[in-house]
């Protein structure tokens, strides 16, 4: 454990954009009276498609602006950033930083019958192999099977998560997994637990669906309780919201994500 901090200090979460809105959700179901700082890097999503250079610079730019509000923790909610930018982040951090590929990976490793596991993110995620390492590590036997999902970054977007059009692209893109026989599937990016009842329309109510920010949520809880970092007060946390643009569309958009209205997003500008 590196510098401890008071519990009542946020924590930090970040993304490329609203998606992380859907860790940010489980984050506040599970601790609700945790004071969190939520930064949506806006201007330059989409990140899943931008080299793992760049989505390192800007990964480390963000970490940089949520140590300077003294945050406790860092969550790094996009799938994109935690697959290629974490050891660049723990360098500079002092506070642990916690990335999604790991919790969500370990759910799908214990959910597994048939050692046959799915993953689907955007382009920069599968590319990586990030999920795949992962998983190996905790089992060298089990299969996993990847596919880039980037349309389904847009459909959650425009709220297109049940109509024709989301179920011709879901089908598109996931029935190759039916042939694969897995049993397992890992929703490895911010947007698609918005889309889990397309996706399980699509491949069967067998196969389990595993939403990796809910366990990343479940994993910052524990963190915080081994290093005595849970904030004990007895009011509710208080949320902030940044972007680096497009308040509107954020707030618009955030209710399908958040489960609840956003009103106060500051606009901010990254040195
Ligand atoms: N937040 C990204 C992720 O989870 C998806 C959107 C993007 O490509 O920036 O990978």
């Amino acid at each position: 454990m590196k510098k401890i901090l008071s519990p009542s200090n946020p924590i930090g979460v970040f993304d490329s954009g609203i998606g992380g809105l859907t860790v940010a959700k489980s984050l506040f179901g599970i601790l609700p009276n945790e004071n969190i700082i939520y930064f949506g890097d806006t201007a330059r999503l989409p990140y899943g498609t931008k080299s793992k250079e760049t989505v390192i610079r800007y990964s480390v730019e963000i970490a940089k602006f949520l140590l300077d509000k003294n945050v406790k923790m860092i969550v790094v909610a996009c799938n994109t950033a935690s697959s290629v930018a974490l050891p660049y982040l723990r360098k500079l951090s002092n506070v642990p930083v916690i990335g999604v590929i790991k919790p969500g990976s370990k759910a799908a490793v214990s959910a597994t019958n048939n050692y046959r596991i799915g993953v689907i993110g955007t382009l920069g995620t599968v590319q990586s192999y990030a999920y795949k390492t992962q998983i190996h590590k905790f089992d060298r036997n089990i299969e996993v099977f990847s596919k880039a999902c980037s349309l389904f970054v847009q459909l959650a977007e425009d709220g297109w998560t049940e109509n024709k059009i989301a179920a011709l692209i879901a089908k598109e893109y996931l029935s190759g997994f039916k042939d694969d026989k897995i049993d397992t599937l890992i929703l490895g990016c911010t947007h698609y637990p918005v889309l889990k009842i397309i996706i399980s329309k699509v491949l069967g109510r067998k196969i389990r669906l595993i939403d990796s920010g809910e366990e990343t949520a479940k994993e910052v809880r524990r963190l915080l309780e081994q290093f005595h970092l849970v904030n004990n007060k007895k009011n509710p946390g208080k949320h902030k919201f940044y972007v680096t643009d497009f308040q509107k569309k954020f707030r618009e958009i955030s209710e399908r994500f958040l489960g609840q209205p956003l009103h106060d997003v500051k606009k901010i500008k990254l040195k």
